[in-house]
């Protein structure tokens, strides 16, 4: 769905020619749920700002989007302040228990299914240090939407049905009397606004080492699951320093570790240094794109972990390697994965998490990726709080000794310790261009990384319109498994045929991979576009 508000142009030509406009002409929210993005927008008309709208939207997404994220998850929210043109990004990303251990290594399914798969959330402490830190208004009323909706109730759509059907094996009672429904029955979560309502009171400290954490161990103790009162008492929510790259003219800033998201795009970019993509033929370009995520992909899940508890080599991201890995590719053949030295890391197809992208008038921008990882995450939901547990152990190296699956360093660097935080590749970007700026991101697992590599590319190359940078079908390789995966319809039979005598294996996915929520901002018109992927049932909202 695309809005486009024609009515400021006419504001922003009474601009002197040369004059941009500094702020965007009023906020607008683009998210997975029509219903969460409604959220959002209430509070930039309450007076809120971006972060408020943020808060607003992550906790009314974890209700109405219950497989996809919420307060029992975690995730990255990347900032612009722009009254002090700085970036930051908020780390929520779970962490180990330290019933966990070292090392640990999980049977295939306990580490996806069951509270013994649960980390310690983050999404609170993330959401805190929004609106504590800079945000206009008060916790009451950026949770009054989600308590709202979980009060009352929402009906269960097309993606929601198809996830629960998939998933309802592993739900616990709790679980099962809450989500197992069909299309178009409403879902009430009157545990879950009870929660909610306390965090709105008590905020993080209710969570983390009030009541809340009180039920939730009570009942993860009982059922199994390792989170304890000291690990939520330990928990904090960590700001950090985005990663940015530039490329021909675009500034590019996107997640830092424990997110591979933007390590991996600066990865790519820096190899592409010396190319320019816009001169490429279709069949060369695609090649080189596959040729590079390859090898950043080889790198990233070889060396890349929590930099707080594993040392990053120091010439990760040295411009003299990036180049020399560029000059291994020839463009008239693939190199084999095998060729290549590393280690593999074949991520399941998880298929749940969500991305929602923020401007607000005055320029503040956010864009940011939430999950419980799996859909439904463990799907565990903890009796007396109506939490649903994350998954999200499964991020973690928790199977290094098995062939095709995880190598030693990856094993290393991404292993299961006492606190740590589990690699994602969940990629919130904002990508900045000469005249216009692009917030952007998605769900999809090990995809993400490459889907938010193709929507950039397709914003700095701008060949195509802007629904289709986040609407095209999509190709991505990841070292290993050797092969593309692609959509239908991504390449052209002309290209298929010419990648497949370069040496490539192509491999058409039945699924449609990424929920991608998007918001251009023309610097020049003050037009916002927002672009909510044609994969999902999200709605860009535009303020009055
Ligand atoms: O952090 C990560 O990389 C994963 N937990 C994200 C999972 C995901 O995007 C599933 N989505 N389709």
């Amino acid at each position: 769905m695309i809005i486009i508000r024609y009515w400021f142009i006419a504001f922003a030509l009474l601009l002197p020619f040369t004059a941009y406009a500094a702020s965007a002409p009023s906020g607008m929210v683009v998210a997975a749920q029509p219903a969460a993005a409604r959220a959002g927008i209430e509070m930039l008309n309450k007076g809120g700002n971006a972060f408020d709208a943020a808060a607003a939207t992550a906790l009314a997404l974890g209700v109405v989007e219950p497989g996809s994220s919420g307060i029992g998850g975690g995730g990255f929210f990347l900032l612009y302040i722009a009254k002090e043109k700085r970036y930051v990004m908020i780390d929520a990303r779970e962490t180990s228990p330290k019933l966990a251990g070292y090392g640990r290594v999980y049977a295939t399914q306990s580490s996806i299914d069951g509270p013994a798969a649960a980390a310690v959330p983050g999404l609170p402490a993330g959401v805190e240090r929004l609106v504590s830190h800079y945000g206009k208004l008060k916790r009451a009323d950026i949770a009054a939407p989600a308590i709202r909706l979980a009060r009352s109730g929402f009906a269960v759509g097309a993606r929601l049905a198809n996830m629960i059907r998939w998933r309802s094996k592993v739900f616990n009672d709790s679980a099962r009397s809450i989500f197992d429904k069909s299309r178009g029955a409403l879902i009430r979560q009157p545990a879950l606004a009870d929660t909610l309502t306390r965090f709105a009171r008590g905020g993080a400290e209710d969570f983390y080492r009030g009541e809340t954490a009180g039920r939730l161990v009570a009942d993860m103790q009982r059922d199994g699951g390792l989170v304890r009162l000291d690990d939520l008492a330990a928990y904090r929510a960590v700001e950090r320093e985005p990663v940015t790259v530039d490329y021909h003219g675009f500034h590019v800033v996107s997640a830092a570790l424990p997110s591979s998201g933007g390590m991996t795009l600066a990865h790519i970019f820096g190899q592409l240094q010396g190319d320019d993509l816009k001169e490429l033929a279709p069949v060369d370009r695609a090649h080189l794109l596959i040729e590079v995520m390859k090898r950043a992909y080889r790198d990233r899940n070889a060396y890349l972990g929590d930099a707080d508890f594993v040392t990053i080599p120091k010439d990760y991201l040295d411009p003299q390697r990036l180049h020399k890995l560029r000059d291994s590719i020839q463009m008239e053949r693939t190199t084999p994965s095998s060729e290549l030295t590393g280690f593999a890391e074949p991520i399941g197809a998880s298929v749940d998490t969500t991305h929602f992208s923020i401007i607000d008038a005055e320029g503040n921008m956010v864009s940011a990726t939430l999950s419980i990882n799996y859909g439904f995450g463990s799907g565990y939901v903890s009796p007396s709080t109506g939490i649903l547990l994350n998954d999200e152990m499964d991020d973690f190296a928790t199977r290094p000794g098995q062939p095709n699956a995880y190598g030693l360093v990856q094993g290393k660097a991404n292993g299961v310790a006492p606190g740590k935080r589990m690699l994602s590749s969940m990629t919130p970007t904002i990508v900045i261009g000469p005249n216009r700026t692009f917030i952007v991101g998605t769900p999809g697992g090990s995809r993400i990384i490459s889907m938010v590599l193709l929507a950039s590319v397709g914003f700095m190359m701008d060949e195509t319109a802007p629904k289709d940078w986040v609407n095209a079908p999509r190709y991505h390789h990841q070292f290993l498994p050797d092969v593309v995966q692609y959509e239908e319809g991504a390449f052209s039979p002309a290209v298929a045929a010419e990648l497949r005598k370069r040496g490539h294996t192509l491999k058409q996915v039945s699924r449609r991979y990424g929920n991608m929520q998007a918001i251009l901002w023309d610097r020049r018109s003050g037009r916002l576009t927002g672009i909510s992927d044609e994969r999902g049932e999200g709605a860009a909202l535009q303020q009055p």
